[in-house]
């Protein structure tokens, strides 16, 4: 009995560290927008200057992503774990003490690469690690972790704002970065990745520790020996029949995922908050804060529900919330002179981040690091989430000049838009996985069935 409790708390203390990247992520994503009024100042940007100041850290997550899979498969995803950890250490100091404007951009390309990589091999660590009952959990910690950054950040720049010390502001960020650092080097192996690369023995011991008893461990073993193949990772198995639906529809959610509009909010929350009516910009930046708050708030409550409701059908309910909330804003925004904009625009961001967070925020890393078969894991997650971040990028790119050419009122309604099709491809090609193991899924994929089936027990 004493070994059931260890072993429980274990695996989520365990979970809680991995968990620190996400926190950076939203941290060092969320913390340009009070740095960039001063770095503005002191190195006397042009605007095409700060869309590359703020764009250079989604660059580096998409060069990121995109080289991590090679090399979680190759090294392991602990031993990746501590190299993201170093190089957010680095991309934090070089930010901090920058001398110029290109200093600091190659300082948020790193730290985007260490972003990337972390927001890849985080979920996939959480994701093998978990027990089936637990999964949607623990990896959603990953997501929280995201949205307390994001507040971190902002509660930060508010602090340092009143000096103008952005230093200080991206400086801060080696807190965590150090702790991921120290936590990360005790931390276990994946026992997947650790059967995958033959050491059978050792994946045993993991096991052994992070389950409550001793035939759990000896019967999740031998489900992963069994799901192994002799078969290498490769493009050409991504695309073998079998793999191929899973894989379109892991970048169809990363897809959803940027394209329904989250980070108009997240990264212009202000500047839009603005155009609304909420004139002085320390009103328009604590609007924003309370927005960052209710995205925390919205994403605990999604926790327990993802591994009782199902991942269905809160992303049928968080699509619908964020479709109708961008319908309201896109509306209020067509009668710009009308009293009440600011207040509907306000109450619509807020209904649309609480659906946000409980929908397609943690459902999209959830699925994609629970959807692939092992040995194409580590490749098809990294290229869902360099489309993320590719899609990421083209949002927050593209976000002021459509706003010149269809108005804030024709953005909301793009957004929408996208919301609607979401509904629709979730109801036609998502599973549901609710406490299915991740070799039963596997097993699924192998006998050749269709998507919405994946999650249903062969058994
Ligand atoms: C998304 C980010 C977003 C964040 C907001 C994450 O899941 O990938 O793009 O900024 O959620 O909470």
């Amino acid at each position: 009995m004493r070994q059931k409790v260890h072993s429980r708390y274990l695996i989520y203390f365990i979970s809680a560290f991995a968990a620190i990247t996400g926190l950076l992520f939203g941290y060092d994503t969320g913390v340009i927008s009070g740095a960039l009024l001063f770095i503005r100042q002191d190195f006397h940007l042009s605007s095409a200057m700060v869309g590359v100041t703020v764009s250079s850290v989604l660059l580096g997550a998409l060069l990121g992503s995109a080289m991590s899979g090679k090399m979680t498969d190759k090294m392991g995803r602990h031993k990746s774990l501590v190299i993201v950890s170093f190089v957010f250490i680095i991309g934090t100091l070089i930010t901090a003490i920058a001398a110029s404007n290109q200093q600091l951009i190659i300082g948020r390309i790193i730290l985007g690469m260490a972003i990337g990589t972390g927001s890849f091999v985080a979920p996939l660590y959480l994701a093998e690690m978990a027990p089936p009952k637990a999964r949607g959990f623990l990896v959603t910690l990953n997501q929280l972790a995201i949205t307390l950054g994001i507040v971190a950040a902002y509660v930060v720049d508010y602090v340092f704002s009143g000096q103008g010390e952005w230093r200080w502001m991206f400086g801060c960020g080696v807190v965590p970065a150090l702790l991921l650092f120290i936590g990360t080097v005790f931390l276990p192996e994946s026992p997947r990745w650790l059967v995958l690369k033959g050491f059978s023995a050792e994946a045993a011991a993991v096991l052994e520790t992070i389950r409550p008893t001793a035939a759990e461990a000896n019967q999740e073993l031998l489900d992963i020996q069994q799901s192994i193949t002799e078969k290498k990772p490769s493009w050409r198995l991504l695309f073998s029949k079998a793999i191929r639906p899973v894989f379109y529809m892991s970048l169809g959610l990363s897809f959803f995922q940027q394209v329904t509009g989250i980070n108009a909010v997240i990264y212009y929350a202000p500047t839009i908050l603005q155009q609304a009516g909420f004139g002085k910009a320390t009103t328009a930046i604590l609007a924003t804060l309370a927005i960052g708050i209710f995205n925390v708030v919205f994403t605990v409550i999604a926790l327990p529900l993802i591994d009782c409701w199902g991942r269905r059908p809160l992303l049928f309910m968080g699509l619908t919330g964020m479709f109708f909330s961008l319908i309201a804003q896109s509306i209020a925004f067509y009668f710009p002179h009308l009293e009440c904009l600011r207040w509907v625009t306000m109450g619509s961001m807020i209904i649309y981040i609480a659906c946000f967070a409980m929908s397609l925020g943690p459902m999209m890393w959830l699925l994609i690091s629970e959807i692939f078969p092992l040995e194409v894991r580590g490749l098809g997650i990294s290229i869902a989430v360099s489309v993320c971040w590719a899609f990421n990028m083209l949002v927050a790119l593209t976000l002021m000049s459509l706003i010149d050419f269809c108005g804030v009122s024709g953005l909301f309604l793009l957004y929408a838009a996208f919301c609607l099709l979401g509904i629709v491809c979730v109801y036609y090609f998502v599973p549901e996985t609710k406490g299915c193991s991740l070799e039963q899924i596997e097993n699924n994929i192998h006998a050749g069935k269709q998507l919405r089936e994946l999650g249903v027990s062969l058994k």
